[in-house]
C-alpha cells in the first residue's frame, strides 16, 4: 500500500459532484479534503467549464506548479477531441465524460493506487539493454526491423517487459506498424522535462495488445518532429529502470537526439540493403558511429543486411568490402508478408510464423538477446512450462531450457 490518497473535487455541478462524492468515498485508502482545507493533495478532479477554457487551462497549468506530483483527473459534458488533447497534453491523466460511468472512475482510481504502490515500494528497478536501430539510408526497412525485432524479443519469454521508442525525427511510422493510435509521447516529456518520473513516463507509454508499451514522438508522429538531447538523456535511462528491453527506432537521419540515443545503446543495428547508395552511406553511418564520443566500452554495433535475395549474394562480397564490416544478420526479401504485416498491425512472425522472414526475425531476436547475456525460453517451452508450473504448483527454474 502506498499510504491514503487525498481527494480534492473542484466540481460545480452537484449531481456530477455527489456522483465523485459516492464514488470516491467508496474507496478506503481515498480521503476527501475540504473544499476549504489547504494543503497539496494527491489527487484533483476538475470539472471542464465549456464556457471558460481558457480559465481552467489556466488552473491546470497553476496545480502543476503548485503540486507537481498531484495527478489531475478531468471532466466534461462532452468529449470534444480538441479539448480532450489539450488536457492530455497539459498533463491530465484521466478524463471522465458525463455522465460519469462508475466503473470508469473506480478503474482509474485503481490505476493511481497501482501506480503509487509501486513507486513506493521501491520494486527492483530493472537493468534494461538499449537496442537502437538506425537505417543506413530511408526505406531500407528499419521500422521493420526495429517493430520485428521488438515483437520477437517480447515473445522469447512472457516475462520479459519491452518498450519500444520512436525517435524517428523524419516522421515516426511506428504507431502505424503497430496499428496503435497514440497521442501523447517524447515530444510532451521534452516540453515538460521537468516534470518527468516513472508515473509521468507511464502516461505517455501506449500498450500494444502483445504488452509491448510504445513511446511514440507524439502529436506529429506523421510530421516528424524535433526532440532534445537532454529529454533524451532523462527518458533513456528512467525507460531502462522500466524495462528489459528498450528497442529504438531512430530512423536513418543521426541528428543530435538520434546521437544521444545511439551513444547511449548497448547494441547499435545498422540496417542496409545491397544498393550503391546504401551501401555508400551505410559505410559513411558506421564510421560516424564508430567515432562518436562517450563510454563505448560496451557498445555493440551490428550490421543487418535486409531484403536479401539470392541475386544479391553476387555482389554481397563486393558490398561487405566496401562496407569494411561482415554483415551481423541477413533478412530475405518477403514483400508481400512484409507489407501485409504493416497493413494488419501485426509482427510479420506472428502473422506468418513458418515463412523464411519470420524465422529470420525469431533467429535474430534470440540473438540479440544471446549477446546482451539473457537466456530466455523460446516462447514454445516458455509456455509450456508456466502451464506446468500453474497445474503442479511447483518451481520449474531448473526446468527451463537454457540455451
Ligand atoms: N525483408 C523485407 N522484404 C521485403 N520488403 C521489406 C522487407 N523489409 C521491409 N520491407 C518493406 O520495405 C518498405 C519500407 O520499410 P520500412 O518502412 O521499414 O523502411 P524504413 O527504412 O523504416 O523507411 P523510412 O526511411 O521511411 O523510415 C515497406 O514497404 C516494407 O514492407
Ligand atoms: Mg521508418
Amino acid at each position: 500500500m502506498a499510504g491514503v490518497v487525498s481527494v480534492r473535487l473542484e466540481v460545480v455541478d452537484l449531481t456530477i459532484l455527489s456522483t465523485f462524492e459516492q464514488l470516491v468515498g467508496a474507496e478506503d485508502d481515498f480521503v476527501l479534503l475540504h473544499p476549504d482545507e489547504g494543503g497539496v493533495p494527491d489527487l484533483v478532479i476538475l470539472e471542464y467549464d465549456e464556457a471558460n477554457p481558457d480559465e481552467c487551462f489556466a488552473r491546470i497549468h497553476a496545480l502543476q506548479k503548485a503540486a507537481v506530483s498531484a495527478e489531475i483527473f478531468l471532466t466534461a459534458a462532452r468529449a470534444d477531441p480538441d479539448v480532450l488533447l489539450k488536457a492530455l497534453r497539459a498533463g491530465v491523466r484521466e478524463f471522465f465524460k458525463q455522465p460519469i460511468e462508475a466503473g470508469e472512475v473506480k478503474r482509474a482510481l485503481a490505476r493511481m493506487r497501482e501506480l503509487r504502490a509501486d513507486a513506493s515500494e521501491g520494486k527492483p528497478k530493472r537493468q534494461g539493454k538499449i537496442v537502437s536501430v538506425i537505417g543506413g539510408k530511408a526505406g531500407v526497412g528499419t521500422t521493420t526491423v526495429a517493430v520485428n525485432l521488438a515483437d520477437c524479443i517480447q515473445a522469447l519469454d512472457s516475462d520479459i517487459v519491452l518498450a519500444i521508442v520512436d525517435l524517428n525525427l523524419r516522421g515516426g511510422d511506428v504507431p502505424i506498424f503497430l496499428d496503435v493510435n497514440p497521442m501523447r509521447g517524447l515530444q510532451d516529456i521534452d516540453s515538460d522535462l521537468p516534470r518527468l518520473d516513472e508515473t509521468f513516463l507511464s502516461g505517455m507509454l501506449s500498450r500494444h495488445e502483445t504488452g509491448i508499451q510504445l513511446l511514440p514522438l507524439g502529436e506529429v508522429d506523421l510530421l516528424g518532429g524535433y526532440i532534445t538531447s537532454d529529454c533524451i538523456e532523462s527518458t533513456f535511462p528512467l525507460l531502462r529502470t522500466m524495462f528489459d528491453y528498450i528497442v529504438v527506432d531512430c530512423g536513418h537521419v543521426m541528428d543530435a537526439a538520434t546521437e544521444t540515443a545511439v551513444s547511449l545503446s548497448h547494441t547499435v543495428i545498422v540496417v542496409t540493403s545491397i544498393t550503391i547508395p546504401a551501401v555508400r552511406r551505410t559505410k559513411r553511418l558506421l564510421e560516424q558511429i564508430e567515432a562518436l564520443e562517450g563510454d563505448r566500452s560496451g557498445r555493440k554495433l551490428a550490421l543487418i543486411i535486409n531484403n536479401h535475395s539470392v541475386a544479391d549474394d553476387a555482389i554481397l562480397d563486393d558490398a561487405q568490402h566496401v562496407i569494411g564490416r561482415k554483415p551481423f544478420w541477413t533478412l530475405p526479401l518477403d514483400h508481400e508478408l512484409a507489407c501485409s504485416a504493416i497493413n494488419e498491425g501485426k509482427g510479420i512472425a506472428r502473422l506468418a510464423p513458418k515463412k523464411e522472414l519470420a524465422k529470420s526475425f525469431q533467429g535474430l531476436a534470440q540473438r540479440i538477446a544471446e549477446v546482451e547475456g539473457a537466456q530466455h525460453t523460446s516462447s514454445i517451452f516458455g509456455s509450456m512450462f508456466r502451464s506446468l508450473r500453474g497445474k503442479r504448483n511447483k518451481g520449474v527454474s531448473n526446468a527451463k531450457e537454457k540455451r
